[in-house]
C-alpha cells in the first residue's frame, strides 16, 4: 500500500467512524429481526416486523424512547414459541422485557445479564429449562423478575441477593434446588415466590448455605 492510498483510507475511516445515532436503531432492529427468526408466530402478532423498514420503532409491541432506542418489548400473551438467543443483549436500552404466557423453551441466554437498564423481566408461564443465569446479578436496575411456571433447574444464584432495586421476585413452580436465600431484599420476598420447587429453607442467617442435592 503506498502513502497516497494510506492517506485516502485514513480520511475515509475518519468520515465513516462517527456513526449517526440513527444507525444504532438499525443494529437494534437487526437484533429484533434475529429474535424473530427463532420464533414461530401462529397468531401473526409479529406481522408488522418488516425488516426492510429502517426504523423498527414503528413495529407493534416495540416501544422506543425519543432517541429511537428500544426500551420495551411487550410480547406477553402472544402464543409465540421457540427459543431466545444472545442477540437480545444488543437491546442495551431495554427496560421492559415482557414475554410471559407464551411457549418459549430452551435456556435463558446468559447474555440477558448485559441488559443494564432492565427494570422488568417477565418470562413466567413458558417452558424455559436450564439454570437461572448468574449474570442476572449484573442487572442493577431490575425491580421485577418473574420466572415462575417454567422448568428451570439448579439453585437460585446467591449473587442475586446483591440486587438492591429488586422488589418483586417469583420463581415458584419450577424444579429449582438448594436453599432459599435470605440476604438483601430476599428477606422480604414472600414464601409463595419460592413454592413448588425442590428448595430447602429459608436458610439460617449467618450460616454458610449448603445446597443439598444441587
Ligand atoms: C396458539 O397456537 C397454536 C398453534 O401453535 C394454535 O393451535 C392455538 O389455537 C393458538 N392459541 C390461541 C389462544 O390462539
Amino acid at each position: 500500500m503506498n502513502m497516497c492510498s494510506l492517506i485516502y483510507l485514513s480520511v475515509l475511516l475518519v468520515l465513516i467512524l462517527p456513526l449517526p445515532s440513527s444507525l444504532s436503531t438499525n443494529s437494534e432492529g437487526n437484533a429484533l429481526h434475529a429474535f424473530r427468526t427463532r420464533l414461530s408466530d401462529p397468531n401473526n402478532v409479529l406481522q408488522s416486523w418488516d425488516p426492510t423498514l429502517v426504523n423498527s420503532c414503528t413495529w407493534f409491541h416495540v416501544t422506543c424512547d425519543s432517541n429511537n432506542h428500544v426500551i420495551r418489548l411487550d410480547l406477553g400473551n402472544s402464543n409465540i414459541s421457540g427459543t431466545l438467543g444472545p442477540e437480545l443483549a444488543q437491546l442495551t436500552h431495554l427496560q421492559y422485557l415482557e414475554l410471559y404466557n407464551n411457549n418459549i423453551y430452551g435456556n435463558i441466554p446468559n447474555e440477558l445479564g448485559n441488559l443494564k437498564n432492565l427494570i422488568s423481566m417477565d418470562l413466567y408461564n413458558n417452558k424455559f429449562q436450564g439454570v437461572i443465569p448468574n449474570s442476572f446479578a449484573n442487572l442493577n436496575s431490575l425491580k421485577f423478575l418473574r420466572l415462575n411456571n417454567n422448568k428451570l433447574t439448579g439453585p437460585i444464584p446467591r449473587q442475586l441477593t446483591h440486587l438492591q432495586n429488586l422488589k418483586f421476585f417469583d420463581v415458584s413452580n419450577n424444579d429449582l434446588c438448594g436453599t432459599i436465600p435470605v440476604d438483601g431484599n430476599f428477606g422480604s420476598f414472600p414464601a409463595q415466590s419460592f413454592e413448588n420447587n425442590g428448595l430447602n429453607g429459608p436458610e439460617l442467617k449467618g450460616l454458610v448455605p449448603y445446597d443439598f442435592g444441587c
